[in-house]
């Protein structure tokens, strides 16, 4: 039993030498959905910013532990999943269309209390969203998606 333990032990210190290729961070974000809107709310901005944008932007702020193998590979497909759905990094890319498809999204996954994912609000206790955010959220996101149209 033992040297089973110790045996796991020297693997996971041995492949912490594979690199953890973790997505790129970028804070130099010209079609950011923040920069270029504004009109948007400080509340919203907060809640984004400190519930979403660590997965759904290129802003994502990594913590140690982030880097350690098995963990690392959990976070990778996370953000990369997570960039791929919707990157407000990337917003003034998106079409008029895509936008709206998002932001309806954005309104259902939030109020259904799939997003932000619940294996980040255990560690991120602060990212969890009250009824009073995710009402904030889903309200902005229902008025931003018919703006849009306007
Ligand atoms: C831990 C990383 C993480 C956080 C934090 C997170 N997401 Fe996601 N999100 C993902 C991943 C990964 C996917 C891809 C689909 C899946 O795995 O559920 C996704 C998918 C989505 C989608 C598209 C598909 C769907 O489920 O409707 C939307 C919209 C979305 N997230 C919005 C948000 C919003 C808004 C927040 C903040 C309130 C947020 N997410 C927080 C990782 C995250």
């Amino acid at each position: 039993m033992k040297k089973a333990i110790y045996l796991i032990i020297a693997l996971l210190i041995v492949v912490q030498f594979i690199p953890a290729y973790l997505p790129e961070v970028s804070y130099d974000n010209p079609k950011d959905m923040l920069t270029n809107n504004p009109n948007i709310t400080d509340d919203v901005k907060m809640i984004l910013k400190n519930s979403c944008y660590n997965c759904h932007s290129n802003e994502t702020n990594y913590p140690w532990y982030a880097r350690v193998i098995p963990i690392s590979f959990l976070v990778s497909h996370d953000i990369k999943d997570g960039r791929e759905e919707l990157n407000f990094s990337h917003w003034e890319n998106y079409k008029k269309i895509e936008k709206a498809g998002i932001l309806d999204d954005i309104s259902g996954s939030v109020s259904n209390g799939e997003m932000p994912k619940k294996i980040y609000t255990l560690i991120h206790r602060n990212a969890s969203l009250s009824d009073a955010e995710k009402k904030i959220i889903v309200n902005w996101a229902d008025e931003f998606a018919e703006s849009l149209f306007e």
